[in-house]
């Protein structure tokens, strides 16, 4: 495969952006692909090498590329108008969708981005409440406002004891007086969170939760575990938020459907906006009263220029909209497919490695027996796992299949069995280049 023009543009842009990228998360190379193009579940970069595409920017695009409905949608409303302070009725119809899907959704808020719903169903936790703290699940991602980036992938060196974890910054600079706001409990352990979270219960105003975090390989929470929370928040008048920005591609009720366990509060993002940027907070009516301007003096103020722009309104949609039992129904079986076809290339080529997930979110991972908890998903894999992941996405991408760096795999309904059969084809082939690359290195 040829990189000149993608080499070229990388130059180009390390003069002008540091690290000649915009977004850490995505970076690997040097160099960086640039994309030219992209049609069902293929990419196509600026040198001509197509990928099967199992990112959909980060599992944005459900539908993958060229969705003729939302392309139909965005472009009937580009044409009718690309924003405006009033608001219009897209808002109301994606609102509308998300409340009959979602077992917590009564009322929506729209916003921009997953990180800006997680801060925003915070604050309004904080404003329901009168409390500061958070509780947040140890390891867990939850974009990038920093209050629940603590204990974002901490190590052996910050993250205390297994019962009590520590709040370690992932920024340099972090304020201690907001990590002191931060408060970790170790994922599925319910004698250990709940003791954590009764401490402190006078002073929570949120439990933040992913139900099936992409960072733990999407191990999920156990449905008992989640009712425990649920118990305690129910109880101590704690607002429990679940994340499922990610996760809500689970299943046609969502995360929370598919476990069976309501939250008050849920950010959403990605797959609602059928490729442009969104972000949502969804909750009970009791909840989302918080934000509610006609009931007396607000607690808790939240706006924003580009809010439930029309452009994303129409896009998500027109994307919820192809989003239908049936199409989770193929997703689903075309994941379970991806994740045999993957083991059994682990089990020939005597890979101790496992094809973790559910639905349509595969993980690829170097390790055979799950991990149920951030520690053992980091000690699983081992100190030479970013080495190793680095090494399986380059073979990978050689072999024509492009997976987010640490391994992750997310389907879209442009895929065909056909796809799914030649992406395990391909995998083998990069499976089996990096099984001989390790003989030879050990
Ligand atoms: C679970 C979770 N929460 C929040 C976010 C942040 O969303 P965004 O990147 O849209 O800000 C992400 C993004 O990947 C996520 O996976």
């Amino acid at each position: 495969m040829a990189y000149d023009r993608s080499r070229a543009l990388f130059d180009r842009a390390s003069a002008v952006q540091p690290g000649g990228n915009t977004r850490h998360m995505i970076v690997f190379g040097p160099p960086m692909l640039y994309a030219s193009h992209g049609e069902g579940c293929r990419v196509t970069d600026v040198d001509g090498n197509v990928y099967i595409d199992w990112v959909n920017n980060f599992s944005t695009l459900i539908h993958g590329y060229g969705h003729r409905p939302t392309i139909e949608a965005v472009k009937a409303q580009a044409e009718r108008m690309l924003c405006c302070i009033l608001p219009a009725e897209p808002e109301v119809e994606l609102a509308e969708r998300i409340c009959a899907r979602w077992p917590g959704a009564d009322q929506v808020r729209f916003m921009n981005s997953g990180t800006e719903a997680v801060m925003v169903a915070i604050k309004g936790a904080r404003a329901l409440t009168g409390r500061s703290k958070v509780a947040k699940s140890e390891g867990g991602y939850h974009g990038q406002y920093d209050l629940v980036e603590a204990s974002f992938l901490p190590t052996a060196e910050t993250w205390g004891p297994a019962d009590r974890p520590a709040a370690p910054p992932f920024g340099r600079g972090t304020p201690q007086s907001l990590l002191d706001e931060a408060v970790i409990f170790p994922f599925n352990d319910t004698a250990a969170t709940l003791a954590i979270l009764e401490d402190q219960a006078d002073h929570l105003a949120a439990v933040v939760i992913d139900p099936i975090p992409a960072r733990l390989g999407f191990s999920r929470a156990d449905p008992a575990y989640l009712a425990a929370i649920r118990e305690f928040c129910t109880r101590r008048g704690v607002v429990l938020i679940f994340d499922e920005v990610f996760c809500g591609r689970a299943g046609y009720h969502g995360a929370q459907g598919r476990l069976g366990v309501t939250p008050d509060m849920t950010a959403l993002g990605k797959i609602i906006g059928g490729g442009l940027p969104i972000g949502a907070v969804a909750g009970t009516r009791a909840a989302m009263a918080v934000f509610d301007n006609l009931a007396g003096p607000l607690k808790i103020s939240h706006s924003g220029t580009f809010t439930g722009n029309p452009m994303t309104m129409a896009a998500g949609c027109a994307a919820l909209d192809a989003l239908t039992p049936e199409a989770f129904a193929q997703l689903e079986r075309q994941g379970d497919a991806l994740r045999a076809g993957l083991a059994a290339h682990f089990e020939a080529l005597g890979l101790a490695m496992r094809a973790n997930g559910l639905a349509s979110m595969t993980s690829l991972q170097f390790f055979r027996e799950p991990a149920r908890n951030y520690r053992e998903f980091h000690v699983r894999s081992g100190s030479d796992s970013l080495t190793r992941m680095k090494q399986l996405h380059g073979l990978m991408l050689e072999a024509g299949v492009l997976m987010a760096t640490r391994g992750l795999m997310v389907g879209s309904t442009a895929m065909t069995d056909a796809d799914i059969a030649e992406t395990v084809d391909r995998a083998g082939q990069a499976l089996a280049r990096f099984a001989e690359a390790e003989r030879i290195a050990a």
